[in-house]
């Protein structure tokens, strides 16, 4: 996140986020869906499934015989030839035909993190092998970009550590710093209420803020902590979980 120039964010990540944030679905519970006053429109196994499928679209190189998405051929079968190293497979960052290894890496990052801690709702819905399936797909590929040791061959590199980094070292002032109404809220949603950061694939921040406010609800829960106290604003695990299943359902359904 954060690793790619301007221009690349506008022409990737919108699609990769599309898909990583048809995740987040499973997180909604039965009872919070029942809840929503539109639950007819809403079917997130649906939505899911979707998401995964959509990688497969997105697949470069030499597709195998079980590919489902069948307009896609095989495609960019010489890259990394003029190195000597294989560099086919991976995926595409958007529909232009261009392999983007951060992005890559932050989309794959994504889709584990949901795989590990939602493999059960995932499974039920029978999308965990297609999921797996889906981040083989790109680990193959980034470990072909890595040669040895010492090489990693990517297309964009800049830092972009300064986000992670904030994540981890103050969970409690990144949620503060989401959670509107809260003394410190630093970052703006729209009129509809989606978090807004920026202009060019904002959806990125939505789908990484809210996956880790997803799991940080949970962490709460588990750990029976009563939630975030963010100045005089306090917010339950539930409050939290609520605005971070506001902003999939703004981004999936609305
Ligand atoms: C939701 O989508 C799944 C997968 O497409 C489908 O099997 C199921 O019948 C749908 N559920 C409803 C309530 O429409
Ligand atoms: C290059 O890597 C791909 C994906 O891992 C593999 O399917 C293909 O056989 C390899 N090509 C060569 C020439 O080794």
């Amino acid at each position: 996140m954060g690793g790619v120039t301007e221009l690349k964010e506008i022409m990737g990540h919108r699609g990769v986020v599309w898909g990583v944030v048809f995740l987040f679905c499973v997180l909604g519970s039965p009872a919070m869906e029942s809840d929503e006053p539109c639950s007819r429109a809403t079917n997130y196994s649906d939505a899911l499934g979707k998401a995964i499928l959509f990688f497969e679209g997105q697949r470069s190189g030499k597709l195998p015989f079980d590919q489902r998405v069948k307009w896609r051929g095989d495609s960019a079968l010489s890259d990394g030839q003029p190195e000597k190293v294989n560099l086919t497979g991976g995926y595409y960052d958007a529909g232009d035909n261009v392999k983007f290894g951060w992005p890559m890496a932050f989309t794959v990052t994504l889709l584990s993190w949901a795989g590990v801690e939602y493999q059960k709702d995932i499974s039920s819905v029978n999308q965990l092998g297609y999921l797996h399936t889906a981040i083989r797909w790109g680990t193959d590929f980034i470990l072909e970009c890595h040669p040895s040791s010492t090489t990693y061959y990517t297309q964009e590199f800049y830092g972009g550590k300064k986000d992670l980094d904030k994540f981890k070292s103050d969970a409690e002032s990144f949620v503060c710093a989401l959670m509107p109404g809260s003394g410190s809220v630093q970052i703006k949603t729209t009129p509809g209420g989606l978090l807004y950061t920026r202009d060019s694939s904002n959806l990125q921040y939505v789908t990484s803020s809210s996956m880790l406010l997803f799991i940080y609800s949970n962490t709460l829960t588990v750990a029976k902590v009563s939630g975030v106290q963010c100045g005089s604003a306090h917010f339950s695990a539930t409050q939290i979980k609520s605005f971070a299943k506001s902003q999939v359902d703004s981004t999936l359904f609305q």
